[in-house]
């Protein structure tokens, strides 16, 4: 087979890439080693910076999120049992975000490929990437038991944290930073309305909570919890129970309670590698990149590099501008670490940590208290939640 883009992995980071590209007339393959129902069954973040919203539209996804979606102009942070609100339209100067689920984001996208009719292959086996420091990368894989080659012109490697992209850059031509947290999310999915209208972010001595939805009628809250512990631990009631008793009075009254959807468990870390291009590979998205979703940047910043990956190509393929193309990584890292380091911050200024006493704790107990207390602090939390400006390309 030929494309002039093959994109490894149908997360959305490759539908959003392929989507974009499709519509630009430049070729593309999608090659996913899932089918498509375990890729949709995956629950993750939910917010939209305007950025990410903007570039949906300019996709032509966008239509069902603008009828459903949930534009909110602030949230809720709770902590030392005060809470107070963060006016994100008011303090950027009218920005807002999007609450709408990264799987209805991805289902839009499937659909939008269906329609074009570019190719995307699904359980596909065994990527291996070839020659990417040539003119003519390849690569190949198994589709029930048969071996394909496909030829192209670039590789994007939107596999997530745990794909072939990365893993085939030579390891000394890498550098990996990470930070794991010692804790997790337990989150719970369930048809109740949300307790509140906007988000909250609680800290609580117990650890801390997230109150996030999906619609008026669906909810999504999460637990800080011990890294050890399973979701087995965590029955329904234990669950409503702790969410109960980490929330202001007030907002524990309201909590209407029901089955659970899904319950799952994540671990918290930042990881970054760099560079993000190999020759003709170029890494996007979880596959480069993880946050904790304490400032729910994940998906936001898969975003980011798609943007900035899909208007180098445009550019490589209509006017001959390949010298952009070593632009790619280092105009994608200097966003990349500005979200990084805004969901450190919020981490570490929500959660508990265990082994945290005396001086650390009285930093972070004033550190939210200036934070809240001062205009332009708020200021800060504010631009860098609804989503920092992507840079031009050139
Ligand atoms: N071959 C083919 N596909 C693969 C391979 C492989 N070797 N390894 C992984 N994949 C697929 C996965 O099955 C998955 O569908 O690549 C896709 C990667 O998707 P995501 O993990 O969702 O990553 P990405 O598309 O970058 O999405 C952005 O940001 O913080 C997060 O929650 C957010 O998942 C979201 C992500
Ligand atoms: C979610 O809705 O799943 C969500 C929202 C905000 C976050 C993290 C997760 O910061």
């Amino acid at each position: 087979m030929k494309t002039q883009v093959a994109i490894v992995g149908a997360g959305p980071s490759g539908l959003l890439l392929g989507q974009l590209l499709h519509n630009a007339g430049i070729d593309t393959l999608i090659i996913e080693r899932q089918t498509p129902d375990y890729v949709l069954g995956r629950i993750r973040a939910g917010v939209l910076e305007q950025g990410m919203v903007d570039l949906l539209r300019e996709a032509g996804v966008a239509a069902r999120m603008d009828r459903e979606g949930l534009v909110h102009e602030g949230f809720e942070m709770v902590f030392d049992g005060r809470c107070e609100r963060i006016d994100l339209k008011a303090l950027t100067g009218g920005s807002t975000v999007m609450v709408y689920g990264q799987t209805e984001v991805t289902r839009d996208l499937m659909e939008a490929r269906k329609a074009s009719g570019a190719p995307i292959i699904y359980e596909a086996a065994n990527v291996q990437l070839h020659d990417l420091k040539g003119d003519k990368p390849w690569l190949t894989f198994e589709k029930q038991g048969e071996l394909v080659r496909v030829d192209c012109d670039f590789i994007a490697g939107c596999d997530g944290f745990h794909g072939v992209s990365r893993q085939s850059i030579p390891a000394e031509i890498l550098k990996n930073f990470e930070r794991v947290y010692p804790f997790g999310w337990l989150g719970l999915l369930s048809d109740t309305p949300p307790v509140s209208e906007e988000l909250i972010y609680a800290q609580h001595p117990r650890g801390f909570v997230l109150c996030s939805q999906r619609s008026a009628t669906r909810s999504r809250y999460y637990l800080q919890v011990p890294l050890a512990d399973k979701v087995e631990d965590w029955s329904d009631e234990r669950f409503w129970s702790e969410l109960r008793n980490r929330l202001p009075a007030e907002t524990a009254a309201q909590l209407v309670t029901g089955p659970s959807l899904e319950k799952s468990i994540a671990p918290l870390r930042s990881f970054v590698v760099e560079p993000m291009q190999y020759g003709k590979l170029f890494l996007v998205g979880d596959a480069a990149h993880i946050v904790p979703p304490t400032g729910a940047k994940g998906l936001n910043l898969a975003a980011s590099d798609v943007s900035t990956l899909y208007r180098i190509l445009v550019r490589v393929y209509r006017e001959g501008r390949t010298d952009l193309l070593e632009k790619y990584s280092p105009i994608c890292l200097r966003r990349i670490w500005k979200a990084e380091r805004f969901s450190w911050w919020m981490t570490q200024l929500l959660h508990e940590f265990p082994e945290q006493e005396g001086f650390d704790q009285r930093i972070q107990q004033t550190e939210r208290e200036y934070y809240l207390s001062t205009l332009a602090a708020r200021q800060t939390i504010a631009e860098n939640y609804v989503g920092l400006p992507y840079e031009s390309v050139e």
